[in-house]
């Protein structure tokens, strides 16, 4: 059975890109498969990646459903109809209900632009940049009912030693959330990744792959 991979997204959709290039299926290998793409914007350019991947798509935009609780609760239905193993937020840019997360708790990662806990929320790399930080990175961390504040499963930093334009750090920055995400989807269908009992903050990666 593939390990099956759902990915929520509301615009570009290179992370999601990243996940299709490296879980293309290759015949008669197992591993994880992205079975379906939803977006909180009609006009999500990674809708079409999605398509062109033959990647079933959806859209739950707040506004077609009365509220957010509404649309949290379709959006849930429809991919609980896919049974997934995982949920991916890959640059979905809306905060979802605390039922919704509570319904896919354990199974749900979302990729930051920063080195968590600094910079949570919207703009994180305009937030370190206005803030002068030397060293920045990316984040892939299970999700909780606050804004970026789950488990961490992997960070990876860079050095920022003079100044750069804003270009060449999201430049960067998207390298870096290209590879470790795709790795952290890996680590979790793996079952290499499982929480410290005695502080369930703490992610344990306890293979390589
Ligand atoms: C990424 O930088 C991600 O960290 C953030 O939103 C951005 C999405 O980019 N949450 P893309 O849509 O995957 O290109």
């Amino acid at each position: 059975m593939p390990f099956r991979v759902g990915v929520l997204i509301s615009g570009q959709g290179s992370n999601l890109q990243a996940l299709i290039d490296h879980f293309a299926r290759k015949e008669g290998v197992p591993g994880p498969e992205i079975v379906c793409v939803a977006s909180s914007r009609a006009d999500a350019l990674g809708l079409e990646r999605a398509r062109n991947a033959g990647i079933e798509t959806a859209v739950f935009d707040k506004t077609d459903h009365s509220d957010r609780d509404a649309r949290d609760a379709a959006l849930g239905n429809w991919l609980d109809d896919h049974n997934l193993d995982l949920v991916v937020l890959a640059g979905f840019m809306e905060i979802l209900s605390g039922p919704f997360i509570r319904r896919f708790e354990g199974r749900l990662v979302n990729v930051h632009p920063s080195l968590l806990p600094a910079f949570p929320g919207v703009n994180a790399i305009e937030q370190a940049l206005a803030y002068g930080v030397k060293v920045m990175g990316v984040t892939v961390h299970f999700v909780d009912e606050g804004v970026d504040t789950g488990p961490v499963v992997l960070q990876e930093a860079f050095e920022l030693p003079y100044a750069r334009d804003m270009e060449e750090i999201e430049h960067r920055v998207h390298e870096i959330e290209h590879r470790l995400l795709p790795r952290a989807v890996e680590l979790i269908a793996a079952g290499a990744v499982s929480r410290d009992e005695s502080n369930p903050r703490v992610v344990r990666i306890t293979q390589a792959t």
